[in-house]
């Protein structure tokens, strides 16, 4: 397959594992005889400090014009501690789901066993928790018509008809592939939008009929995500509950370094680790590029490469097992691998696999 890929390395850690990711890429595409060829595009702090826009023009173009975009992260601390910032790096990746039309916003919470001490739950609660939280990532709050002055300031948390089927489409189509239990979590007992939104799920929970269907409230489900995991297979949210439960659910994992996300929809889909552009650690060559290289994977999954995507997570599990982990992640005494070892080991993994 020919696979034109965007690369998005941002600010802060981005770039250092944005390569790390490209390596693999490479590796997995010589193996399998997959033609790649990359375009690289700014964004974030580094566009608005480079051409003053956080997802500038020329970088949509190129999104547009790829198969796939391979985003690491973005985030400056000069813009966080400035309120009077106009524009913000945060800014550039709302533009980029607007206008790639990203509706969908998968974010899978796994276990890695050796991971599990570092949970701060319990660990005969966590061991074994494997769900994934589809957030709907173009309306509600995020995108609603916003007013602030120094006296009032609202957001409204729209969503129409359509952007609740297609988002409860993809959440039961997910499920269809996994154990068929889809959650869907909203605040139906005191939101308008979101008795919208069961309304609209339960007239579609009859044509999935293998599917076990539930609603729960956001409140109860927040609490449930810690003290019973388990319990979840998919679950289906909006925008805003979205944004704060894949937080809860990648720290109760402890592998929050490691966990990958995929969004898609209307245009070319977008693959990117869940967690942050670090700038503390920038250029430090400590930071851990699993989210990255299984972000790498998730995409390879997408264009139903699933050998590829397979051995990516074979090289990753096999990495962590022989104990070659950025320091967050080592074990007591262990030695300490950098940012570029982790990733050229899993590379010489994947090239003899
Ligand atoms: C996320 C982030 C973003 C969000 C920020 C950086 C705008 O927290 O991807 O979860 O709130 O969606
Ligand atoms: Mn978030």
């Amino acid at each position: 397959m020919d696979l034109k890929i965007a690369v998005l390395p941002g600010d802060g850690i981005g770039p250092e594992i944005s390569e790390q990711g490209v390596a693999v890429m490479n590796a997995v595409c010589e193996k399998f005889g997959h033609k790649v060829s990359y375009q690289y595009a700014l964004c974030g702090a580094d566009a608005i400090d480079k051409v003053g826009d956080p997802f500038p023009e020329e970088t949509f173009k190129i999104c547009m014009d790829a198969d796939a975009v391979l985003f690491s992260a973005v985030g400056d601390p000069k813009f966080d501690n400035d309120p009077t910032a106009k524009v913000r790096p945060e800014q550039g990746l709302l533009a980029m789901r607007k206008k790639l039309g990203l509706f969908a916003n998968i974010r899978p919470v796994e276990t890695f066993d050796c991971l599990i001490h570092k949970s701060p739950l319990k660990d005969e609660l966590v061991r074994g928790a494997d769900f994934i939280c589809i957030r709907e990532l173009t309306g509600g709050m995020y995108f609603g018509e916003k007013y602030q002055d120094d006296e009032k300031a609202y957001d409204t948390n729209a969503y129409t008809r359509p952007e609740i089927e297609r988002i409860l489409k993809v959440a039961y189509e997910y499920a269809m592939r996994r154990r068929k239990h889809l959650t869907v979590v909203d605040k139906a007992n005191v939101l308008a939008s979101s008795r919208l939104w069961r309304q609209v799920a339960k007239e579609m929970a009859p044509k999935y009929p293998e599917v076990e269907t539930d609603y729960m409230f956001v409140d109860n489900a927040a609490m449930r995500m810690i003290q019973d995991p388990r319990f979840f297979d998919v679950m289906v949210t909006e925008n805003t509950f979205g944004d704060i439960l894949t937080d809860e659910g990648s720290c109760i994992t402890g592998s929050m370094g490691l966990l990958p996300s995929a969004s898609t929809g209307e245009h070319t889909p977008v693959f990117e680790p869940i967690h942050g552009s670090w700038p503390q650690a920038k250029g430090l060559n400590i930071a851990n590029p699993l989210a990255q290289i299984l972000s790498v994977a998730m995409l390879f999954e997408y264009f139903n490469l699933k050998e590829e995507g397979a051995l990516i997570r074979k090289a990753v599990n096999a990495s962590l097992d022989a104990n070659v982990r950025t320091p967050e992640i080592q074990v007591e005494g262990g030695e300490r691998y950098g940012t570029t070892e982790v990733g050229q080991w899993i590379v010489d993994y994947i090239k003899k696999a």
